[in-house]
């Protein structure tokens, strides 16, 4: 008898056990919590020949998005050319292989294509919408989830995560209120859905709500922080909230705590500690020595050449404590990977966005501000191609405008305060450049 995942799609090579496995590992894959890479791990040893437990694996490894975590997705990939799969899996193999060269446009239409016969695919509308994230896509981070509502009800397993990813869809699109309430539904479905949380944070961010997204994940703070290895992303966006009201104490105390106390070494962590150092450092603030931790743990990463948004951020640190051999490795890696043609992703990535990004923030630590401006404008329209969030790309209008204000560049600066104030209204610190351009 074939056996079939908890959504109805056949698992060649699975028994009961693996399937009660895989399960598990998909739960904690959805909520981000535990540890869905040891869960998978385990039940693969038991049984080795389960080719839906080879899939996901090699997806967790390779949605890090770091150089020995692809070489892990590597290895599943191998494995898996030496396995019987069905149709649907052969597609999955497809697409991880498409993951796994880099060509990760190639890799979203592989995705489409399974998704579009088999809607109740949850690996696949998972992993497919981290892809959207990283390529920032926003309308897919929407409407390839809308495009598989039709097949889900709220008795599915994993349902609430099909809507909190939506609730982050409908976020990057702009679309506040049907955001917020998707978000809150995932959590209510689901009160450990660390993407749910997140969606409504977004929101809260992107609406200029500080107070409320203080109250928000300060009192949900024991279902996604609890055993996550997502917490830290929240973490910084509640201290993003305690920037945004100049109250510097505890961005640093949150800083100091649950965003770098541990020395976490994985690239998404090492984003957050450097956007939060970067947007410190624009306020003048004086980070005393946290700039070097990060750098020299970035530092292992250096060469890498995977993710033009990674590079950009460890280029952060390496601006921040003044390195300049650094500075130039981190540079000559970038424009490693824009060499070249063929479908990878991160060559234009790191053509059209990594590289200006980078010489923008390599120019503001050296003091040269119509430099920062000319190239940071020229990006404006294009800076998402690199990925990210709006409320993390937000980085780089920050960067302009203090650019602009330390360029004494007058009229820019009224422009873009005035652009600030209207998309945030009860910011003290888009008022502060609105008075700054009047003075
Ligand atoms: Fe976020």
């Amino acid at each position: 008898m074939t056996i079939q995942d908890a959504r109805g799609l056949a698992m060649t090579g699975a028994d009961a056990a693996a399937a009660d496995g895989f399960e598990t590992a998909l739960d904690e894959f959805q909520c981000y919590v535990g540890n869905p890479v040891g869960t998978i791990e385990g039940v693969l040893e038991a049984r080795p020949d389960f080719a839906m437990g080879h899939l996901l694996r090699g997806y967790l490894y390779a949605s890090s998005l770091e150089g020995p975590a692809l070489a892990e997705a590597g290895k599943a990939l191998d494995r898996l050319q030496a396995l019987p799969v069905d149709a649907r899996e052969a597609q999955h193999r497809q697409a991880l292989d498409a993951v796994v060269s880099g060509a990760y446009e190639r890799a979203a239409l592989s995705w489409e294509a399974l998704l579009v016969d088999h809607p109740r695919d949850i690996v696949a509308l998972q992993i497919a919408h981290l892809f959207d994230f990283l390529r920032g896509d926003a309308r897919n981070l929407r409407d390839r989830i809308a495009r598989r509502l039709h097949a889900w009800t709220p008795a599915d397993p994993g349902y609430h995560a099909v809507v909190g990813m939506h609730a982050f869809g409908l976020e990057e699109m702009g679309e506040y209120d049907r955001a917020e309430e998707r978000g809150r539904e995932a959590v209510a479905l689901n009160r450990r859905d660390g993407w749910g949380y997140h969606a409504v944070a977004h929101v809260l961010e992107m609406r200029n709500q500080p107070e409320e997204g203080i109250r928000w994940l300060s009192s949900t703070s024991a279902h996604w922080a609890q055993d996550s290895f997502f917490d830290i992303h929240n973490w910084w966006h509640l201290a993003l909230y305690h920037l945004e009201l100049d109250q510097i104490d505890e961005v640093m105390r949150l800083y100091d705590g649950p965003i770098r106390g541990e020395r976490s070494a994985v690239a998404i962590d090492l984003i957050d500690g450097a956007a939060m150092l970067w947007r410190l450092m624009l306020r003048g603030h004086d980070v005393g020595d946290r700039w070097q931790e990060l750098a020299d743990a970035w530092t292992a990463m250096i060469d890498d050449g995977v993710y033009a948004f990674n590079d950009v951020h460890a280029l952060m640190a390496f601006v921040g404590v003044g390195d300049q051999a650094r500075i130039d490795r981190q540079l000559a890696s970038l424009r490693r990977s824009a060499d070249g043609d063929g479908d990878i992703s991160n060559r234009a990535m790191a053509r059209e966005v990594g590289i200006p990004v980078a010489e923008a923030l390599v120019a503001f630590g050296r003091g040269r501000y119509q430099d920062v401006i000319d190239r940071l404008q020229a990006l404006r329209p294009i800076a998402h191609r690199f990925g990210g969030s709006h409320a993390q790309r937000d980085l780089l209008d920050l960067t302009l405008i203090e650019a602009a204000r330390r360029a004494g560049a007058r009229n820019l600066l009224a422009a873009l305060a005035s652009e600030r104030n209207i998309s945030r209204p009860r910011s003290p610190l888009a008022q502060r450049y609105t008075a700054a351009a009047r003075a």
